[in-house]
């Protein structure tokens, strides 16, 4: 195998605090380990359509741990095998792949490191079949990425949810209120499950558990004759009743996954107000999620992850997304993480005790 010389990153779709601390441990390894030429690729996919690059070097990269965001940018819009262009007014989808992969080729990257999600990491199996190297690193505040216990950004977004939780508990027991908490998630509920037993939400709505208004209005009403005149409401964006639809917020024409969720916090506070009589108030977290510094657990993992990635490059393995299996960072195959959203398992532990302590999941 020849010595690798030079390698991309790329950071794709929605941002997670910790992704700037994975360039950070990607480009130190690199150089300081390995004497590497390191090049930022900027915006995402929508750099490797439109070659929009920049070399990345110690400097640009020290300091960063600590900052949210990501340095190089990134689109949720750009999929190079389904890259949206406007023909005739129409906004229509063409296969641009061929582009982006001569684009690194004609860069001369030995591999690409790609950061992302479930979308960036399902282009990243494609172009790694196409023949480019590709190594991914988990990102997602979600956590719904198949291959990996945890993604880097979870814990952060868990973090600012429950900070907030707290905060909505003093108001909600002041006004003998209903809080409703809508936090983000995409199909998934591990960010309300989590941030909803960190902050003592008395009911926590998930996907994975279709709910019903009378089981959550029920749960109120128990706890107000044990004395409890107000009651917190944890509801991811993707939660929906039993035989009822997602709420979508809005249809992003430019994206091949389009779809945005949002609002179901509001949909159930109506409906609980007339089932209980009581008055209830929406807060809906969303992207101040992704915002800001990443804990200090977010930023040991996006370190170690990014130095393991550099690692697999060396070694040639590449095709990989890197892991957390319990306390071991890994690797597993890119088409793991490419299989699907990882959904709450029934089995899973917080769930379990969760439901131990009376907490309802609208069941
Ligand atoms: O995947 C990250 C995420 O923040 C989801 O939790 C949410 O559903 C979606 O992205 C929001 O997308 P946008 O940034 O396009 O509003």
């Amino acid at each position: 195998m020849k010595k690798p010389q030079r390698i991309a990153v790329l950071t794709g779709g929605g941002d997670a605090p910790g992704i700037n601390a994975v360039i950070r441990a990607v480009t130190k390894h690199a150089i300081l380990e390995h004497g590497l030429e390191v090049i930022g690729i900027v915006d995402g996919y929508e750099g490797l359509v439109h070659n929009r690059h920049r070399k990345l070097s110690y400097d640009d990269v020290s300091g960063i741990l600590t900052q949210g965001g990501t340095i190089l940018g990134a689109s949720k819009t750009s999929n190079p095998y389904q890259y949206a262009v406007t023909e005739g007014g129409q906004i229509v989808f063409r296969d641009l792949s061929q582009r982006a992969i001569k684009m690194v080729r004609d860069l001369k990257v030995d591999a690409l490191v790609c950061i992302g999600g479930d979308g960036t990491l399902g282009i990243a199996h494609r172009l790694h079949k196409d023949g480019v190297p590709v190594v991914g690193v988990p990102k997602t505040i979600d956590n719904d990425l198949r291959g990996t216990d945890v993604t880097f950004g979870f814990d952060t977004a868990v973090a600012i949810a429950t900070e907030a939780i707290d905060r909505l508990h003093t108001t909600a027991q002041s006004h003998h209120r209903i809080m409703i908490v809508e936090v983000m998630g995409h199909w998934t509920g591990w960010i309300a499950l989590y941030s909803g037993v960190a902050g003592g939400g008395d009911i926590i709505l998930i996907p994975e558990i279709p709910f019903t208004v009378k089981a959550v209005a029920d749960k109120i009403e128990e706890r107000s004759k044990r004395g409890r005149r107000f009651s917190i409401v944890v509801i991811a964006e993707g939660a929906k009743p039993v035989g009822g639809e997602n709420v979508i917020k809005r249809l992003v024409k430019k994206s091949a996954d389009p779809i945005r969720l949002g609002g179901v916090g509001f949909v159930l506070q109506e409906q609980l107000e007339k089932a209980t009589g009581r008055e209830a108030r929406t807060v809906v977290l969303g992207h101040l999620l992704r915002g800001g510094s990443p804990t200090a657990a977010d930023r040991v993992l996006s370190t170690q992850f990014g130095s393991h990635a550099l690692e697999l490059i060396m070694r040639g393995e590449t095709g990989m997304m890197v892991a957390v299996h319990g306390c071991e960072i890994t690797h597993v195959p890119l088409e793991v993480a490419a299989g699907g959203p990882r959904t709450v398992p029934p089995d899973n532990p917080v769930l379990a005790a969760a439901r131990t302590i009376g907490t309802s999941f609208g069941e």
